[in-house]
This record gives C-alpha cells, structure tokens and sequence, in this order.
C-alpha cells in the first residue's frame, strides 16, 4: 500500500453522489424536499427521458440569497441546521447540506433564485463539480434547479441506470410519495413535454384520489388519534379494500415518506383481525412527534426512522388503527357493479319464465315492497322513523344470504360470514384481554435460549407474567417455563416464548399471544355461526341485522372477508339500463 492522500473535493462529492443520488428518482426527491423546505406552495416537475437528460423543478419558495448561491453548492452547507442541537431536533426534509452538492458532482446543474426583496434573479451554474460566476437571470420568483444528464461524468454509474420507462417511473413513485406528503401544496409533473399529473391544493382525502385512487379515497377510514407526544391522522383502507400487493402504504413521520417496520409491524396487527392473510391494506398515514423523539440521521436517504420510544410508537400506532377499524360497518364492501355499456351482453336473460313463478313472489312482494317510490323504509316494521343502517329483512335466499331492504336500496348478508363475527367479538370481550390466566405446569419445561431471549426476560418480566408466563433463567443458556397462558395450554410453550420475546425486543411489546388466542376463538366463533341451509325466520334475520349493527368490525367476517353488500337503487337500475 502507497501513502495516505486526502482525496480531491469532486472525488469526495461524486463518492457522496453514490449514496444520495442513486437515479434520478432520487435526485428529483431531494429537490422537491428543497422546494418543501423552501415553504413553496406550488412545486413543478419537468422530466425528459425518465429524468436521466433532465429534471427541472420549479418551485414559489423562499428563494436564495445571490451571496449564498455557491453555498447552496458546497458540500455540508446548509441553512438549516447549525448545531448538534438544532440536529437533534431538525423539522426540516434536509439538514446535511449534502444534496446539492453531491448532484452538482455528477450532472450538469444550474441554480436559479429570486428571493422576494431582490430586483431579478440570479443564476449560477455547476458542471461536473466546476462553479460558474454567479450571474443576473430572469425567474418570477423562487426557485428553479435543472438538471442535466445525471452521471455524464461518471460512465460506471450510468450503466447501472435502466430503461427511460423504469426510471420515469421511479420518479413518478418519488413524485406520488412528495405529493401525498403535502395535501395543500400545489404540484405538477410532465414528461418528455407531456402533463401527467396535476394537482390542486386540497385535503388528504381529495389528494388520495389524486395519487392513490379514487375508490382508496372514496372508501377510506379517516383516522385521528392524539398521543402525548405523538399524534397519528390520515386514511386507511376498509377492510373491504384491501389490495393483492403492499403497494399504496404510504407512512410519514413528520412529514417525511419512510419506511418503518415498528409503524407497519403495528398496522399489520391492527388489520390481523379484518384481513385475510393474503391480503394488504392501503393507508396513507401521517405521525407527527416531537422531533426529539425521532432519529432521522439513520440513512443516506433519510428514507429511515429511529423512535427514541418504539413500544411506545408501536401501541399508539396499534391501538389509534384497531379503533378506526373497530367501527362496525367499516368493513362493508359497494357492490362492484358492471359499467352500464356492459349490462347488456352480461345479463341478457333471453327466457324468464315469469308467468309460472310470479304468483308466489305476488304474495310475498305484497307485504315487502312499498310502492314506487322505493325509497321509504320497508312496511310493515316496527318504528319506521328509527332507519336502521341495514335496514329490514326481505328474505332469506337459497339458505346462505339475507335480503334486506335500507333507505338506499337492497342489502344482501352473508348470513354465516356476518353470524361469525357477532360470536367470535363477543368471546373476545367475554375474556379479560389485559391479562391472561396462567396454569402452572406440573413438569416445568426447559428450554434452550440466547443471550437476547435472557436479557428479555429479564427486562420485561412484567409483561410476560400478564401474557400468563411464569419464566425464568435456568443458567446462562437456558430459559425454564414454570406456567403458560391457561387458554394456550396445548400449545407448544417454547416456540410461543420464543416469538413473544422477539416481538418485544424488536417492537416492545407483544401480540403474538393475543393473536394466537384469537385464532382459537375465530375457530370456535367458525363452528359455533349459524350454518348455511338453516333457515331463519324474518324475526330471526332482523335479529342478525340488528347485532351487526352493534357488533365492532361486522363489516367483515374473521378472514377479512365482507359480511355484507349494498346494492342502491341507481345501481339496480343501472343493472336495468333503466333511466331515471
Ligand atoms: N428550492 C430551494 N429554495 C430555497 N433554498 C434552497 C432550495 N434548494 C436549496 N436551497 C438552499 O441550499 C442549501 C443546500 O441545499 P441541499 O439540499 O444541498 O442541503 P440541505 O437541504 O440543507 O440538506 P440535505 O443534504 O439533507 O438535503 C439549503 O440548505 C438551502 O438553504
Ligand atoms: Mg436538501
């Protein structure tokens, strides 16, 4: 090995480039983040080839001083932060002082600003690392930054760069996750000269539908839930409307799109009793908390969080979510109806033997239907005035679903799905939950654990004795279980201690035992549910309609599955291509 030499600033700034600015999508990230920073209210993105010839980003910030612009160019530069201080307590997207810098290194950058005081605006540019003079130029007002070919300079980093459409859409992705972040700033995006997305200032909901979908942000429940230091808002899906792949989580920490496996680890066990396993939840959720409570120097993309208190984040979290759900309709899923120009070749129905069958149905729609208006609630029941959400029951149908009529149309229960989840609540609530008996063992078991499972059980003691463990260390490579949960007492003890502990090391607490508990008692609620083929009668059925009604989480049964449909009269008629 030769001498120790301090390499050349560029070389430092194009090493630093490797890990801030991956691909453009990144690049185009840290200048939104700037834009946001800056206090813009409208931010626009302009891409050519996948932003691997250009970004541009336009934005009505702050601007900057023409004094400071070769500052803003400067590695660890910033006007953001000045001391560790200010570091630990930063509300800021950046703080490094780093983005610039590091882009300017591997493209072709130009800087332009206004800030509000100054008579024009002033330019400076940046080739490769190399500053230009700081120069007049003509802008409105704040800031624009253009970015020309990304890696120009550096040919092994280019070739890692894939297709125009892949990194188009990775800017896209990148675009999405900024705009959601900020419901009442303005953004656009274009590529190659065409507009792809545009959207006005508005509410988290409405931006959603702008980025998400519309049915997300039709569907979604609205979540709200104040902590002492933390708070958590935003949109989850219903469980109805979970999707097949993990792609609309969206979760920001103060502001910041991260990924966090504490926060999503506690929105999963949220969903676990709504969900079918295979299924995925959309959400767009924003924690707010004290800055000084969260870490976010932890990655080069500041696309990770640390939480000072992660058990805490993680029951706040769990509990804020599992009560948003818990609403009992939340889960009902609309009847996915078929597009009117579709209707026809769908439900021709050449022969409809209505002749033979009507006389039997004269009877019975005699005492069920009102009249023409449809829309009043059902006769012949009790207290009309009342209107219950799902309204009166019709008929049962071929053994396996309810009929009912509501104010907004026709209800259809699955009638076992629905019974399901009445008794499997209510074993839930017949139980205590915070603490769970313990039966001691005759023989008590040891078992063999790390040094991490020991420390655990040291350090939550208290838990584990609630969750009806009684543990302790049997030397310093063995655990000995004298008692175990009384309802989980078939269960192989080891392997639940096991999962327990690395719930509670890694999120600081544990639902591992609960969630095993609840899997016995959806079972029993699975057997103990009306079966299809028993017939109800119509008191029976109102009877069902009106538990649901009350019952938490009745929107779905215990696998994630919708208990029950609404189909409104403009979907019946459009069924019927029938004008209204
Ligand atoms: N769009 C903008 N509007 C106003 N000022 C800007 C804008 N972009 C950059 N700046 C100024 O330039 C400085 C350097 O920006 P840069 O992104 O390199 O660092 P940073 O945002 O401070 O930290 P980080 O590296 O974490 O992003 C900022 O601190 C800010 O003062
Ligand atoms: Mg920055």
């Amino acid at each position: 090995m030769g001498h120790i030499r301090a390499l050349p600033e560029l070389l430092v700034n194009q090493i630093a480039a490797g890990e801030v600015v991956e691909r453009p999508a990144s690049a185009l990230k840290e200048l939104v983040e700037n834009s946001l920073d800056a206090g813009a209210q409208s931010v626009s993105v302009d891409l050519a080839e996948g932003g691997m010839r250009r970004i541009r980003v336009a934005d009505d910030g702050a601007g900057i001083e023409p004094g400071d612009l070769p500052l803003a160019l400067a590695r660890f530069a910033t006007s953001k932060i000045a001391t560790l201080e200010d570091l630990e307590r930063a509300a800021t997207l950046g703080f490094r002082g780093e983005a610039l810098a590091s882009i300017g290194a591997v493209s072709r950058l130009a800087l332009t600003s206004r800030r509000p005081d100054e008579r024009h605006a002033w330019r400076i540019a940046c080739d490769g690392g190399s500053l230009s003079p700081v120069e007049p130029a003509a802008l409105a007002a704040g800031t624009t930054v253009e970015v020309d070919e990304l890696y120009y300079n550096t040919p092994a980093r280019r070739k890692f760069l894939k297709s125009e459409a892949t990194e188009f859409a990775r800017c896209d992705e990148a675009f999405s996750r900024v705009a959601l972040s900020r419901p009442a700033v303005a953004f656009s995006l274009s590529h190659n000269g065409r507009r792809v997305a545009h959207l006005a200032p508005g509410s988290a909901r409405s931006r959603a539908s702008g980025v998400v979908s519309e049915e997300f942000a039709g569907s979604a429940i609205e979540v709200e839930a104040d902590g002492a230091a933390v708070r958590l808002t935003g949109l989850v899906a219903a469980p109805g409307f979970t999707r097949a792949s993990r792609d609309a989580q969206f979760l920001f920490v103060n502001g910041r799109f991260v990924r966090d496996k504490v926060v999503s680890h506690a929105i999963r066990e949220a969903y676990a009793d709504v969900l079918h396993h295979d299924r995925h939840p959309a959400y767009v959720l924003f924690l707010d908390a004290d800055p000084r409570l969260v870490d976010v120097n932890v990655h080069p993309a500041k696309t990770e969080v640390r939480f000072r208190e992660a058990g805490a984040v993680h029951q706040f979290v769990f509990h804020a979510l599992s009560r948003a759900l818990a609403a009992p309709l939340a889960g009902a899923a609309r009847a996915a109806m078929p597009p009117a120009a579709a209707a026809p070749s769908v439900f021709t129905q050449p022969s409809l033997g209505v002749a033979q069958a009507a006389s039997r149905y004269e009877a019975f729609f005699a005492s069920a239907v009102t009249d023409e208006g449809r829309t009043g609630a059902a006769p012949a029941q009790p207290d009309p005035g009342a209107a219950p959400m799902l309204g009166y029951a019709l008929a049962q149908l071929h053994g396996v679903f309810v009929l009912a009529q509501n104010a907004a149309g026709l209800v259809l229960v699955d009638m076992h799905a629905a019974h399901e989840r009445i008794v499997y609540e209510k074993l839930k609530g017949a139980l205590d939950v915070s603490r769970l008996s313990s039966q001691p063992l005759l023989v008590p078991i040891a078992m063999p654990a790390t040094a991490e499972e020991i420390e655990e059980v040291e350090r939550s003691a208290g838990a584990i004795a609630d969750l009806g463990f009684e543990v302790g260390a049997a030397g310093p490579r063995d655990l000995v279980v004298r008692a175990v949960p009384a309802m989980l007492a078939d269960l192989d003890a080891p392997a639940l201690l096991r999962s327990v502990l690395a719930e509670m090391r890694e999120f600081g607490a544990s639902r591992a035992l609960l969630e095993r508990r609840n899997e016995l008692l959806s079972t029993m609620a699975c057997h103990a549910a009306v079966r299809a083929n028993r017939s109800l009668t119509v008191p029976e059925m109102n009877a069902l309609l009106r538990e649901m009604e009350e019952t938490e989480r009745a929107g779905s049964c215990n696998h994630g599955r919708p208990t029950w449909v609404q189909f409104s009269m403009a979907d019946l008629d459009r069924l019927f291509l029938r004008g209204r």
